[in-house]
């Protein structure tokens, strides 16, 4: 039995060296230690070795085997060492990787920065409010009668409780005299929301910032400076801004602010980009019977709001031709900002 197995193992060695591909390894494999291989059909006729020669057979069986076994396993290596280098042949890996698109900010924030960014160096401060409000701060407060137009239900978001989905920020002026006592200087920027008619310029929500600023000595001549100031900044100081009388119920003397637009191809026209004017006194009213410690008596403090629409002013700024693209989120779109 001895030559045989010796024999064997000598061919099986001789083949897997051989092997030039795992297939060629595997036939290698199977020719020696398969089924039908060699090796396994000499160790079927262990049953017929004398008892005296059994040890002495199996010992060597078993020292073929491994020998195969390492043989097989070290070639395998071999062969998988020589694919890997054939498939980095022709790479060059120092090369940088390939860049990740990065994502950008969209234009309203981008605008709401820059607005902030400007006011708080005029030293006003953030505030806040509910988006959900009641008729109190949106509209009561605000002097705004019961047959007002805005606070009809065609025009306004109500809920069954009788509570509304602001439809101004200008409920943010109310909640910071409750809570603050003057001097008061304070932008608001925020969701707003009215029932309207979805088209290029509309849509029911849409983004403000107020703006409040309260003081013993207010005048329309603060306002004036600190609104014309706020649109040079934000447009260039060669923006023309002009303040045409309006009504506001909790202002006045008001206004609607219009800057000049000078878009390419088109005559210059103005357009219609805030709403302001001097607190009315009667919003004072309104303030000091809830306050009841007389902070914003309207013999002793007077005060400046403002409200301005940060949609309409990102679709100047860009030259945005439908308010809609702001929200359907269109990277063909938002990446121009990028
Ligand atoms: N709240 C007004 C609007 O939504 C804008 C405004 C704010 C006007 C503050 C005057 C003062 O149209």
């Amino acid at each position: 039995m001895k030559d045989p197995i010796e024999a064997i193992q000598a061919d099986a060695l001789a083949c897997i060296a051989a092997a030039a591909d795992p297939r060629a390894l595997d036939d290698a494999r199977v020719a020696v230690l398969g089924k039908k291989g060699t090796l396994t059909e000499v160790s079927a006729g262990m049953r017929d070795v004398p008892k005296d020669d059994k040890a002495a057979v199996g010992a060597l069986l078993n020292t073929a085997r491994n020998a195969i076994t390492a043989a097989l396993e070290e070639k395998q290596l071999a062969l998988q060492n020589i694919a890997d280098q054939q498939a980095l042949e022709g790479i060059d890996l120092t090369l940088p990787a390939r860049a990740l698109p990065h994502g950008s900010l969209h234009p309203l924030t981008l605008l709401r920065h820059q607005a902030i960014s400007i006011l708080r160096r005029m030293g006003f401060a953030l505030a806040e409010g509910p988006e959900i409000e009641d008729e109190f701060h949106c509209f009561d407060a605000l002097n705004t009668p019961q047959d007002h137009p805005a606070r009809n239900e065609k025009d306004t978001f109500y809920f069954a409780s009788g509570k509304l989905l602001r439809t101004h920020t200008s409920s943010v002026q109310v909640r910071t005299m409750e809570s603050q006592v003057p001097p008061v200087r304070i932008i608001a920027p925020g969701s707003a929301y009215r029932r309207d008619e979805i088209d290029a310029t509309h849509l029911s929500v849409f983004n403000q910032l107020e703006g409040l600023y309260i003081d013993s000595d207010v005048s329309l001549g603060d306002l004036k400076g600190t609104l014309e100031y706020f649109f040079h900044e934000l447009f260039g100081p060669a923006t023309e801004v002009r303040f045409r009388p309006h009504f506001f119920p909790f202002t006045e003397p008001s206004f609607e602010i219009d800057v000049k637009l000078h878009a390419k191809g088109q005559a210059p026209r103005w357009i219609e980009v805030a709403g302001c004017g001097m607190v009315d006194p009667a919003v004072f009213d309104a303030i000091s019977a809830s306050r009841k410690d007389g902070a914003y008596d309207p013999n002793k403090v007077t005060g400046f709001a403002f409200g301005m629409g940060l949609d309409r002013l990102a679709m100047i700024r860009w030259g945005i031709k439908d308010i809609r693209l702001l929200i359907e989120n269109d990277v063909r779109f938002l990446k121009q900002f990028a």
